[in-house]
């Protein structure tokens, strides 16, 4: 492999999960109408904003050499006719940090976290969404875009728009089933129209990557989906739709192949959607996976009193993470081994579990490696691993409980601490660079015995 396409072994976060005081978006109004499972806002949060040295060292000491963030719109655009330079130059140093120590930044334009005039406006509702968004990414690209190859335009759209429309666990929580199509065509169109700019405007290139070829494309989640009743009709169904809606839809669009925008959500499609598809809008797959997901028929939800699908996402026999999401690596496997099908480069974007002992961390890891490195010898082409997270966080709806981090916070008083699962990955990456460099089957399987 020549120097530019290492394999990229790093660890991912989200600006609101992490940077404390993001008042002026959707999320922070969401978290003070008590939304929050556990009623705790995200506050000052892991207060990164003030710590992201500090952050990048955690990194840099475990050897990693790529870093996956997301800048937060609403900072650099608190108004609609503000643009923030303190925000910005925050972002610069940030970057300029990453470069000191090597890592190399995936940058992520939307994770879940809207401004909110944009939000009062309709969010991706609104049909003028892309054109909004276009503004905000075209200012990237013109503050910082010479020194990023490697972005990713939106985190998990089919979550959000299940999220916002379907499931009420992100702002606005509607249920109106039809928006959940009109929210993917305006989001699709957004991530269109910045792919189209990212690589028409980041002309002159800067940095320790400006060699490297500009690589755009979206975070998809993916989820192993199985009957929950393996010989009831509905549930075969169900769990057959669910791959295709969640799992294929997204990639489907992006690299041309429509056809699963022909369900029935997602029919309506306004022209200028249309345009976009039947050509290739994405230079990669990448994959967010966690767990699998049993889907079951007749019982009414935790969701939707009139929405009679259940998704639970472990049975109760089986090996679970603390947020109750099965561990699988299988299903890692036949993700990878799906993308394929559409011929493009792979990069995991998010796996990890909520563990606050580390005591399936370590082994979680290892075996979803192992996953990737047998991936990788039949032929998928998988350029990079980020382990969500870099460190504990703000879990959404779920609030701080859930401790995703390769490094622990302690919120008393921010201190931070590589976990064993921590360095245990350092090892692992020390072991591979300089050798084969890509995960290796035979050297993760030496370290398997090292956690028995
Ligand atoms: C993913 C999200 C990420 C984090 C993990 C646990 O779906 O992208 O922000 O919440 O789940």
């Amino acid at each position: 492999m020549s120097a530019s396409s290492k394999f990229l072994w790093g660890a991912a976060t989200s600006s609101h999960q992490i940077e404390g005081d993001n008042t002026k978006n959707d999320w922070w109004a969401w978290e003070q109408m008590g939304k929050v499972e556990t009623g705790e806002v995200s506050g000052k949060s892991t207060d990164h904003w003030n710590r992201f040295q500090e952050d990048l060292d955690l990194a840099a000491q475990m050897g990693l050499n790529a870093y996956r963030f997301s800048i937060e719109w609403s900072r650099w655009q608190p108004y609609p006719d503000q643009w923030d330079p303190v925000a910005i130059d925050w972002y610069r140093q940030l970057i300029d940090e990453c470069e000191k120590r090597k890592l190399k930044p995936m940058v992520t334009l939307h994770h879940f976290t809207s401004p909110l005039w944009f939000a009062e406006r309709g969010g991706f509702l609104n049909p003028d969404s892309p054109t909004l968004f276009l503004k905000f990414v075209k200012k990237v690209i013109s503050e910082l875009g010479d020194r990023i190859s490697l972005w990713c335009t939106f985190n998990e759209p089919m979550v959000l728009a299940v999220g916002q429309y379907l499931g009420g666990f992100m702002p606005p929580g509607e249920f109106k089933p039809d928006c959940v199509g009109k929210l993917c065509h305006h989001i699709l169109k957004s991530h269109v129209q910045s792919y189209d700019a990212i690589h028409r405007e980041t002309k002159k290139r800067n940095g320790p990557w400006r060699e490297e070829p500009i690589e755009v494309g979206i975070a998809n989640n993916m989820i192993d989906f199985f009957p929950d009743r393996s010989w009831h009709p509905i549930d075969i169904g169900l769990s057959k739709v669910a791959r295709n809606f969640f799992n294929r839809t997204w990639w489907d669009a992006l690299t041309g192949r429509p056809q699963s925008f022909g369900l029935p959500w997602l029919i309506k499609k306004p022209p200028q959607v249309l345009e976009a598809l039947g050509r290739r809008t994405c230079d990669y797959l990448g994959i967010n996976y966690y767990t699998k997901g049993y889907l079951s028929w007749g019982s009414l939800t935790q969701v939707q009193a009139d929405f009679p699908i259940q998704v639970k996402f472990a049975k109760e026999t089986e090996p679970k993470s603390e947020l109750g999401w099965a561990i699988h690596p299988e299903g890692l496997g036949r993700m990878m081994r799906f993308a394929q099908t559409y011929q493009l480069p792979v990069y995991i974007t998010e796996n990890g579990i909520a563990d606050a002992t580390d005591k399936y961390r370590g082994q979680y890891l290892i075996s979803h490696l192992k996953q990737v490195a047998e991936a990788i010898s039949q032929g998928v082409q998988v350029k990079g691993y980020f382990h969500w997270s870099l460190i504990d966080n703000f879990e959404w709806i779920k609030g701080y409980e859930p401790r995703f981090g390769l490094a622990q916070v302690d919120y008393s008083n921010f201190q931070r601490g590589l976990r064993p699962s921590a360095r245990l990955f350092s090892k692992i990456i020390a072991m591979h660079q300089g050798y084969f460099d890509q995960p290796q089957i035979a050297i993760l399987n030496s370290f398997t015995h090292e956690q028995k």
